[in-house]
């Protein structure tokens, strides 16, 4: 949604390439849609940003008998004057400008292995839209660190839940941050760092999910632009419920592949509040090893990692199987969640074939972290020729065999009542002849 203005001004010295979708003030569609949906490339048109968020602003300033609060989300008429790639001497800037003379700005610099933004909000008491009967006109400038801690070069920043920014009198809300300066390559990274609400969440929240949940609709059921009143405190967003992609993964053994795998990956993990993640097969990667008796398959996405391990289960029974699985979550302060089981007992599959799930499993790794696997296909031992070999179907995927087997013993059932009714009934007749 590119202003004609702000085309303009972009393309001539440091071609900036911005897409913004539509931030409507509408309560309930604000929080299915990205305020900011950007990525700013570079004169060779190398993208060097990319920044996915929705921005909650709120703040508070004297009124002409009080004290008001004023809260919106970054309207969509905004305009990207001196959003730039940066030079030898300054990092990407994403620079937005909006209302009547507001403007805000986050500008990037890196260490040897950080990066970090810093946010820059003017705001314009004399805008009377979004400062109704404010009692100075004045423009006020407060600046923050965004994110609050360094992240780890070549990761992409990510937060689910709410990350509120405070200073002075201003309080920055980001929500569902996808966010990644100096890339690489002009690519955005598979790695991911996520901020520790997301990681602690899950372990430290008092408060169960529902209850959050319905705080999180609630605020975004504020439609006015003028909402008065603090911040919430922060809410995580509410989980994704939607399956996860399906992906095709490798291990190699030297040049040659020796392990398949096809699958969607969840965790589910309920310590106090659920948390659901899925892997994006787009930014997973596989490695692992095999051997002849054993075989790991490690799936990573960003910071998240699930190995799955399986074995031979003893010489003589030509049988493998699924018999452990690790979860790691790793935040951006190195908090962690783990969870780890190596005495599983699943996918057991005679060598030479592979396993073949079409219905979601879930795996209890330990009480509290799950795993769903769906639309599973595996080979973790002798994989001939890159290809998988013919399949072992779970029992789970007889839906083909279950119903004739349900309906053939409600058959038998009936029949059974049916024929101790006739005899029963038989017996009755016969006992009146004799008394007869
Ligand atoms: C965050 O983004 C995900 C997917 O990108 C979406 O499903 C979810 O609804 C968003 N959360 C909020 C609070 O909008
Ligand atoms: C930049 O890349 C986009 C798509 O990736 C392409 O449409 C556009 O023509 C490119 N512009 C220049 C100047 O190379
Ligand atoms: C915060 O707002 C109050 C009321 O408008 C004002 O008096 C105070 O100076 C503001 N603080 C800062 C740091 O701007
Ligand atoms: C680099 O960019 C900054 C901010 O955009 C500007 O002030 C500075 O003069 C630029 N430096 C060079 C060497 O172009
Ligand atoms: C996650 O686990 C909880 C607790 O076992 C369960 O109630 C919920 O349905 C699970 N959700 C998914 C998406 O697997
Ligand atoms: C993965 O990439 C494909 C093609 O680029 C895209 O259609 C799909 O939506 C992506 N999946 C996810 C989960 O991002
Ligand atoms: C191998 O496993 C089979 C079945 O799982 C079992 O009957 C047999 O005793 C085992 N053999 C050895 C040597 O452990
Ligand atoms: C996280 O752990 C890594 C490796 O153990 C360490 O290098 C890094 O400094 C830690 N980061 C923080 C923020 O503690
Ligand atoms: C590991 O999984 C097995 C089989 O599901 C289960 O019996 C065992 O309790 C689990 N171990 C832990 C530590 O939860």
């Amino acid at each position: 949604m590119d202003t004609p203005r702000s085309r303009r001004r972009l393309t001539p010295p440091l071609l900036a390439c911005l897409l913004l979708l539509p931030l409507l003030l509408d309560g309930l569609v604000v929080f299915q849609t990205y305020a900011v949906d950007v990525e700013v490339k570079d004169e060779s048109n190398v993208s060097c940003l990319y920044a996915k968020w929705m921005l909650k602003l709120s703040i508070m300033y004297e009124g002409t008998d009080e004290y008001k609060t004023s809260t919106f989300m970054l309207p969509d008429d905004v305009s990207y004057v001196g959003t730039s790639c940066g030079n030898k001497t300054s990092g990407p800037v994403l620079s937005i400008e909006f209302g009547e003379g507001n403007s805000w700005a986050i500008h990037f610099t890196k260490t040897k292995d950080t990066y970090q933004g810093v946010t820059t909000f003017t705001y314009n008491t004399g805008d009377t839209v979004l400062f109704p009967d404010a009692k100075k006109k004045e423009r006020v400038t407060v600046s923050t660190n965004f994110p609050a801690n360094p992240v780890k070069l070549n990761t992409a920043f990510s937060c689910g839940t709410e990350d509120a920014v405070k200073s002075d009198n201003v309080t920055q809300t980001f929500l569902n941050v996808t966010l990644q300066a100096f890339l690489q390559d002009g690519r955005l990274s598979s790695q991911q760092t996520l901020c520790d609400n997301d990681v602690t969440m899950s372990t430290s929240s008092p408060v169960v999910g529902e209850a959050r949940s319905a705080q999180l609709v609630s605020t975004a059921g504020t439609p006015d632009l003028n909402a008065t009143g603090p911040s919430s405190p922060p809410s995580p967003s509410v989980p994704p419920e939607e399956k996860p992609g399906t992906g095709s993964y490798t291990v190699k053994s030297g040049e040659v592949t020796c392990l398949l795998a096809n699958l969607g990956l969840q965790l589910n993990i309920t310590q106090q509040i659920p948390l659901i993640i899925n892997f994006n097969p787009n930014t997973t990667l596989a490695s692992g090893h095999c051997g002849q008796t054993t075989a790991a398959l490690q799936l990573s996405d960003g910071s998240k990692k699930v190995d799955f391990l399986f074995a031979v289960r003893n010489a003589t029974s030509e049988k493998f199987y699924l018999k452990g699985v690790d979860i790691a979550i790793v935040g951006s302060k190195n908090a962690t969640l783990s969870a780890t089981n190596h005495s599983l007992n699943y996918w057991e599959t005679t060598l030479g074939n592979s396993y073949l799930c079409r219905k979601e499993e879930s795996i209890i790794v330990i009480p509290g972290y799950k795993v769903n696997i769906f639309d599973l296909k595996i080979q973790p031992f002798e994989v001939e020729e890159g290809q998988f070999s013919a399949a072992q179907e779970c029992s789970l995927d007889d839906d083909t065999i279950l119903i004739p087997i349900i309906v053939g013993a409600a058959l038998a059932g009936l029949i059974v009542i049916i024929v101790t009714t006739y005899l029963i009934g038989r017996r009755k007749t016969y006992a009146g002849y004799q008394t007869l």
